[in-house]
Parts: structure tokens; sequence; C-alpha cells
């Protein structure tokens, strides 16, 4: 018996160690890694990194502003995380006079830093399995509906009993689709303030071009400081700087907020993803990202407006191309494929593993009749959407509501509202921009929608237009008033409820609510019954899935989707083949900046300061061993979006540097993971701290740090 178990464990120990990379994997079983992370070439344990007897990494680690990751670096609650995540917060508090987005923002003292009211940071004080409590009165006869609501009720119930007793944040999250419940305590706060960030020019170089892209040198990253009681934050564990800077091979971990990933689909919903959805998401995208490119090279006013909504498009369109590629050259759905046919194997095995298979076949003709739905949405939000002028519109269906039995003090909220909504529109709109997506988009949309199964103004454009839908957008910007900022304040100002009527009849808000209507009543009410369906069965396959892989696959350690909870993910550092015939190294340099330098394209400029401190190797201490200015470096964790500004630690645990994207070969990892092609792309932690010490002069922040040599 004794020699079974040892060369069983030797197995799970071997396997265990050419396995690597693939995992987003909960802090709080980080045992069950430990060996195996040590094999790699950790020196600490799990419970250094996570544990609720004493301070540990944890105790270091925030979720930023609901959507990034952030992480402590001195005993007063400094914070680093990206610019981009940062980004929204520099905005507010530049104005003309103080541009921090373009010169970047300095507190030379903790009285200058800025309060930013509404941003929080969030820290994980214990997670708790409480499976047998959510799921205690379920059998294998409760139907789904019935599942549904009793896991509503026992989640209610506990998390109101508990959060009487904790000073903390108090919730329940499902992971394994449903499977296991964790009960998480956080402590929130919501006093951060911002302390610095570097220059656009540094904090986005490359911008929307290198996006994704490796070999990349984006200095992405900004300062804040937590406040408690209004004192700074003494936090029981601050990270260390490591200026040792990476080799390749070395072994490094990320922690961090993932949002999702979906490792576990079906190849039916796999395929669907990636060669039914984003390839139109891709290709609507392509369409309006070209008419913005054509008006913003043409004007730096209209270069700025739309900054920011290309940015915005422009990051899933190019995330999503590279999944489509990744998928197929890696061949994500044959690789699925495959296990589904061992899967239902193994199924076949047992006579109470027949739930499983059955749910398995049943997959294809869920989605194959999910997808008419799926796509009505997607043209809904992609195109129909994103021209501008109905988006804006859907703020006046409320007010084109009204009637003289309204509140006149709701009427008058309402107005308010409105004229914000209607300033902040207008700062950033350009018509011409607008109508020309509006003929384009409108064009996708009836081509691809059938008749009689799309919102009724994309028909009445045959009807009223001839078909003819330059005519019809012509028609659309021409009458109506809410093109006109001007107009709409004037129908502000003068707003009487008798007034609705006509407002209800204005082309953009006919245009919007023709487009809802659809949706609400053809749409909706299926996605929502598919999207039930699908997320059951999704439930019942993750069971199955979670008892078939050890036993088949028993070098596969199983991990949860990403759920925006705390994760551990590690791989050692190194570059990759993303293509024949070319290798990629794994660090970038101050070098390649200068190379990329271009004083005429808004990404790649280069400040006089950044390159005077370059042409004099001003790079102190931070300076690679080599004698060079090291800027990004890429490894193998397994990371998505909301690990943005996650710390990325040696085998020590020391900081790195912060994790900022992945490579846009490897965004397939969201659905599909491969190891030869899947990097996570960190900002060197010296460029960091040469940036603050050495640019900005802010020494005072590298003194409150602990910095190993
Ligand atoms: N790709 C990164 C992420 O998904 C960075 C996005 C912000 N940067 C940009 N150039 N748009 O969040
Ligand atoms: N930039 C992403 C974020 O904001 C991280 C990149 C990724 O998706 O891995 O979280």
């Amino acid at each position: 018996m004794k020699k079974v178990i040892l060369t069983l464990t030797t197995i799970l120990c071997l396997s265990a160690i050419v396995r690597a990379d693939e995992g987003m994997w909960i802090p709080a079983l980080l045992q069950r890694n430990e060996a195996e992370m040590q094999a790699m070439g950790m020196k600490i344990t799990a419970d250094d990194i996570y544990s609720i007897n004493h301070s540990s990494m944890k105790d270091a680690v925030v979720l930023f502003g609901g959507g990034c990751t952030g992480e402590i670096v001195s005993e007063q609650g400094l914070l680093l995380t990206n610019h981009h995540c940062g980004f929204d917060w520099i905005q507010k508090h530049s104005t003309v006079e103080h541009d921090y987005l373009t010169d970047g923002f300095w507190a030379m003292t903790m009285e200058e830093e800025l309060s930013c009211p509404g941003l929080t940071a969030v820290m994980l004080k214990n997670m708790v399995d409480v499976t047998e409590k959510i799921l205690f009165n379920i059998t294998d006869e409760t139907t789904d509906e019935e599942r549904a609501r009793l896991v509503k009720e026992n989640i209610n119930k506990l998390v109101t009993a508990e959060q009487d007793r904790s000073e903390y944040m108090v919730s329940v999250e499902s992971f394994y689709q449903g499977n296991q419940y964790f009960l998480m305590y956080n402590e929130v706060f919501d006093d951060v303030r911002m302390v610095g960030a570097p220059p656009s020019n540094i904090g986005k170089f490359g911008g929307d071009t290198d996006n994704w892209v490796w070999p990349r040198h984006t200095g992405d990253f900004s300062i804040f400081r937590i406040y408690k009681d209004n004192k700074p934050y003494k936090p029981d564990y601050h990270f260390t700087i490591s200026l040792k800077g990476v080799e390749k091979g070395d072994f490094t971990f990320v922690f961090g907020y993932p949002a999702r990933t979906n490792e576990y689909l079906p190849s039916v919903a796999v395929n669907q993803e990636a060669n039914v959805v984003y390839p139109v998401v891709v290709d609507l995208r392509t369409q309006i990202l070209d008419i913005y490119n054509k008006y913003q090279e043409k004007d730096a006013k209209v270069r700025i407006q739309y900054a920011s909504k290309h940015a915005g498009l422009g990051n899933g369109w190019k995330k999503w191309m590279g999944v489509i590629e990744g998928i197929r050259n890696f061949k994500g759905i044959e690789k699925k494929q495959a296990f589904e046919e061992s899967f239902y194997e193994w199924c076949q095995k047992e006579r109470r593993r027949m739930i499983y298979s059955r749910v398995l076949r049943e997959f294809d003709a869920v989605y194959a009749e999910y997808e008419k739905y799926r796509m009505a949405t997607t043209y809904l939000t992609e195109a129909g959407l994103s021209i501008e002028l109905i988006d804006f519109a859907s703020n006046f269906t409320k007010l084109a509501d009204m009637t003289k039995d309204t509140p006149q003090e709701e009427i008058d909220e309402l107005i308010n509202n409105l004229r914000q909504a209607t300033a902040v529109f207008f700062k950033d709109y350009y018509q011409p921009i607008d109508e020309e997506v509006a003929v384009t988009m409108l064009t996708a949309y009836r081509a691809a929608q059938p008749e009689d199964f799309r919102p009724e103004i994309l028909n009445e454009i045959d009807k009223n237009f001839k078909g003819n839908v330059k005519s019809y957008v012509d028609y659309l910007f021409g009458k109506s008033i809410l093109t006109s900022e001007e107009k709409v304040v004037a129908m502000l100002d003068n707003f009487k409820p008798s007034k609705a009527k006509k407002l209800a009849k204005d082309p953009a808000v006919v245009a919007f609510n023709s487009m809802m209507d659809f949706y609400i009543e053809k749409v909706l009410p299926k996605s929502k019954e598919y999207n039930n369906r699908i997320n059951n069965m999704r439930r019942v396959y993750m069971e199955g899935q979670m008892k078939m892989i050890p036993e088949v696959y028993p070098e596969r350690n199983l991990y949860p989707d990403a759920n925006f909870t705390l994760r551990v993910t590690y791989g050692k550092v190194g570059g990759f083949k993303p293509k024949d015939a070319v290798t990629y190294r794994h660090f970038t340099t101050l070098d390649g900046i200068m190379q990329k330098e271009n004083p005429d394209i808004y990404d790649y400029v280069v400040t006089d300061r950044l390159r005077e401190l370059y042409e004099a190797k001003e790079f102190g201490r931070y300076a690679d061993k080599d004698g060079s200015m090291h800027v990004a470096f890429i490894a193998g964790n397994h990371t998505t979006g909301g690990n943005s500004g996650s710390p990325i630690l040696n085998a020590e645990g020391k900081l790195l540097g912060l994790n900022f994207d992945r490579t846009w070969e490897g965004t397939m990892s969201d659905l599909v993971y491969d190891p030869s092609i899947c990097k996570n792309i960190s900002v060197d932690i010296r460029y960091v701290l040469f940036l603050i010490d050495k640019y900005a002069g802010c020494t005072r922040l590298i003194d409150e740090m602990t910095i190993d040599e």
C-alpha cells in the first residue's frame, strides 16, 4: 500500500512539475500549489502569501477602484497601480492650468496629495468555504428554478447573519459555476488620495498602437495613498521592492483581482465566441475606428475629443482579434473537442454520469438556438448604439414620457441631470464622424439582421427612404434637435410637460425607442431564458469536469474561473516565439523608447527630460547590471482584465514590477490557455522608481519604501 501511495505521489509531483503557468489560484487554498511553486523556484511558503493568523502579503493587495489591482509599498499606505487604472482620477483632477494628464502630477508633500471622493480600495480579510451551508437543502431532485431560489435565499441568510457580527463588508461569491461558495470578508477603504502620476507620454507611451503588443515600453503606473481616519493607513504588510531585476527562467507570481475568464466552456461556445461573435464585433469596430482615425488625423481637437472613445473601442477590438487568431492558430476548438470526446467516454463508464454526457450533447442545440439572440444583442450594442446621437437620445426618453401629473421636483431633477449629460456629450462630440458612423453601422445592421427580426426603424428606411440609408441619416441628423447643444439647452430651459410629445417625436428619440422596444420585447426575454439554461448546464458540466479531470488528467490542476476575487498565478520569466522566424526577448529597455520616438506621432513623443536622463545615462541604482534601463518584461503568468496594477513578485515575494497587459498573441487565454504563447506584460519596478526619483525628483516617496538593493 505504502509503495502504491509513494508512486502515486511521485507521479503527481512529476506531473505537477511539468505543468506550469496556467491557473488562477484561490489564495486560501494555496497550500495545494506550494510544492509546485517551490519546485519552480519559490523560496517562501504559501503561508507567507496568504494567512489569516498573521500578517501576510494579502494584507498589501487591494482591489483598486472596483476594476484594477493595487499594492501597498510603504508603512504609510502608499499604493501603486497602473496609469490606466488611475487615469480617470488623473483626468478628474486636471484643468487647463494644471493638466496632470499631459504633464504628470507629483505631490511633493503629504498635504498636496489629492483626495478622490468615490475611489475605494478593498482588502480581503478572510475567506471561508461555505459550500455546504449554501447547498445544504439542494438535492439531485431539485429543479433548476428551485435551486436558484434556494441558493439566493441561503446566501441572503448567511450574509445578513454574518454582516451583523462583522466589522467588514461580507459577501458570498460563487466559484466553479455555482459548485463552490466562499464567504468573503473585505475591508473597504474610502479615502484614497492621488500622490503621483507620470505624464501620459510615459504612462501611456505607445498608446493604442502598442496596446496589447510586445515589445512594449509603457511606464504604466500611478501612485495613490490609503488614508484611514484622515491619517496615512498603517498596513499589516507592505511589499519590499527588489532592484535585482529578472533573468530568463526566474520564478514569478502575480497577486491580484482577475475579472472574468471562461476556461471550461464547451467547444460549441468557444466556437460561437471566437468564430461568430468576435468577428462581427471586430468588423464593426474596424469600420468605426477607421472613421475615427480619418477625422482624428485631420484635426487636433477631434483627436483629443475621440481619444478616450477610441481607446475604449480599440482595447476590446484588438484583444478579440488576438483571441480569434490565437484560437485558430493554437487549435483551441480542436483541443476542446478532443477533451469532450474523452469526457464523453468517461461518462459512459457509469450510469450516474449520464447526466453529464446529456448536458454536453445538449449544448450544441442550445447554443445554436441562442445564437440568433446573441447576435441581435451584438448588433444592437455594437452597431445601433455606437451611433452617438442615438445613444445620447437614450437620456431623453424619460423626459419625453413626462405628463402634467409628474411632480415638478422630479422634472427639475431630471432636467438638471440632463444639463450635465448634455455638456459632457457635446464637449467630445463631432457630428461629421457620427453621421458617417451612422451610415456605415445602419447599413451593416440592415445587411446582417433579417427584416422580421430587427428594430422597426430599420424597416422604415425601406418604407420611407426607398431603402437609402444615407437619406435616412440625413433626415435623422437634419431633423433631430439633439445634434445641437444650443437647441438642447433651449429645450431644457423651456421644458413643460406639454412639450413632451414633441420630444418623443424627435427622430433620434424615435430611433432609440425603436431599438429598445425590439430588444425588450423580442430579444431580452429569450436571452434571459437561454442564459439561465446555459448557466445551469455549465454548472452541471463543470461538476462533471471536476470529477473527471482529476481521474483522467491528474496532471491538470483544476482552478475556478476568474470572478473578481483575489487570486495567485505563477509562471516563469521568458520570451516566446509568436510566429515563424520571430523570437521575442523577455525585456525591453529605454533604448527602445528612443527608437520609437517620433515627435509628430502623439503616442511616441518623448519628453526632453527623459531624453536628457537617457543621454546622460543617469539611471543611478535603477540600472540593470547590463548598464541599461529596463522598462518592461514578460512572464508566463495567467492573468486577465482586472489584473492591471497587480504586483509581480519574485521567488522571495519581493516586488519586481506591475502587471499591466498581456501579449496580443495570447489573449485567447481567457478561453483556452497555451503556455507557449500566453504571456503577461509588466512594467519593471526599477523604471518606476527611476521615474519617481530621477525624473520627477519625488524622493520623499522613495524614502518611505523598503528597497532591497
Ligand atoms: N490592454 C490593457 C487593458 O486591457 C490596457 C488598456 C489601456 N491602454 C490603452 N492604450 N487603451 O486594460
Ligand atoms: N490591461 C488589462 C486590465 O486593465 C490587463 C490586461 C489583461 O487583460 O490581461 O486589467
